[in-house]
């Protein structure tokens, strides 16, 4: 038996580690063991329950509003102990958090070997998204297996001199976790009007705190005033800097919800009663298109160029005009709107969790 040791922190992580964990599960030669960081806890915890996975260890790292420094120190140290009494095989890491970036490290100290889930994504500008672009290159670095979602997150591996006989593209596992809630009877606990159209919203980038999140707010706010029969649904991001921010800006506009995160498999709902989505996360530009939902992002850059190059998502950035007209635009225009809807999945077909698990058995055997 092979000890596999798969590393969940935030609720991305939980989402996309799932179906590689449930996979593995199913090897006879795998000894799978969860460990959660639980960088994040409800957001984190609502996840792991929906696919049915106990951590075996939990290091309940989350403090609110926790500095990055401070967060990446004590994962160090919470993770000496947990390498030298589980011994990993392989380390399974998914992503670009400080999660991600902390256990890759530890691991290299320990000599134990990392596979990176969702390998090679890259916007080449340290800065943007921050602090993930680092974190993703400091993990690609270390790490001994690139799970690469495309060929693209491929070719920027092979940029940076990773060998391509260490590289496999397998599909992201956003989609499996994706395929498998939206085939269930998907309930949204909210009241929504169903003759009225839904704008869902995310947002939670790092690098727009501050100004650039307050001019996204303030969008939101012109286009729920200018747009009174389209309703607006925001789950907003625990993070203070998020949170008080949308509500002090939003609260009192009758046609936009507020309300806390959503689980997992209600998010999917959400996401396919959509008309338009507006967001800044990674995992809904690769959720969306394979539901034929148009994304606005609310950044300059992205490391998931496919779906943009396919025409189903537009960069809007935090500039208020930019949002407030392309948003409007889409609304009004029908045309525009179809060209964007058009149901393609850049991203994956559903199988990356498989292709992951096949490499490892055919590794170890
Ligand atoms: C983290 C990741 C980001 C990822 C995002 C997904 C880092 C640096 N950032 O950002 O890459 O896109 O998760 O959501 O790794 N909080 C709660 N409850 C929760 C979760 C968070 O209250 O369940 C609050 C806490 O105050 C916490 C703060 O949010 O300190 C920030 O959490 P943190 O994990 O540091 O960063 P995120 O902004 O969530
Ligand atoms: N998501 C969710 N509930 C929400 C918002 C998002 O379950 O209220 C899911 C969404 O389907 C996607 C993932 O969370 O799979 C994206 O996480 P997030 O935006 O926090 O992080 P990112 O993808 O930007 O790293």
């Amino acid at each position: 038996m092979k000890k596999i040791l798969c590393v969940v922190g935030t609720r991305p992580e939980a989402i996309k580690m799932a179906p590689v964990i449930l996979a593995l599960k199913k090897e006879p030669w795998a000894n799978v063991r969860v460990l959660a960081t639980a960088q994040h806890r409800h957001m984190l915890d609502q996840v792991l329950n929906f696919f049915n996975i106990t951590p075996d260890i939990d290091l309940n790292i989350m403090r609110p509003n926790q500095a990055l420094t401070t967060l990446t120190a004590r994962l160090l140290l919470e993770m000496d102990d947990v390498l030298l009494s589980e011994k990993p095989d392989v380390v399974l890491v998914q992503g670009d958090t400080t999660t991600v970036m902390s256990v890759a490290l530890a691991c290299f100290y320990h000599r134990i070997a990392v596979g990176h889930v969702e390998a090679g994504l890259r916007t080449w500008d340290i800065n943007n998204p921050f602090p993930e672009e680092a974190n993703r290159v400091i993990a690609g670095r270390l790490a001994r297996w690139h799970f690469a979602p495309t060929e693209s997150s491929r070719q920027n591996l092979l940029r940076e001199g990773i060998s391509d006989q260490d590289i496999s593209v397998t599909g992201n596992t956003v989609i499996d976790a994706l395929l498998m809630t939206a085939a269930n009877d998907l309930e949204l606990p909210i009241e929504l009007d169903p003759a009225k159209r839904l704008v869902l919203i995310t947002s939670h980038r790092r690098e727009n705190f501050g100004e650039p999140f307050r001019n996204i707010c303030l969008a939101l706010r012109t286009l729920s005033e200018r747009n009174p029969e389209v309703q607006f649904l925001y789950p907003v991001h625990p993070n203070p800097n998020v949170k008080d921010v949308a509500y002090e800006l939003l609260a009192d506009r009758p046609n936009i919800i507020l309300c806390e995160p959503l689980d997992y498999a209600p998010f999917v709902a959400a996401l396919k009663r959509a008309y338009l989505i507006i967001s800044d996360s990674g995992g809904v530009q690769e959720e969306a298109p394979a539901l034929g939902k148009p994304v606005l992002v609310l950044r300059d850059e992205t490391e998931r160029p496919e779906a943009v190059d396919q025409g189903v998502v537009k960069l809007v950035g935090a500039d208020y005009d930019r949002i407030v007209s392309e948003a409007q635009r889409l609304l009004d225009d029908e045309n525009a709107y179809r060209a964007m809807a058009q149901g393609i999945s850049p991203y994956g077909d559903g199988h990356g969790a498989e292709r992951i698990a096949k490499i490892l058995r055919d590794y170890f055997s």
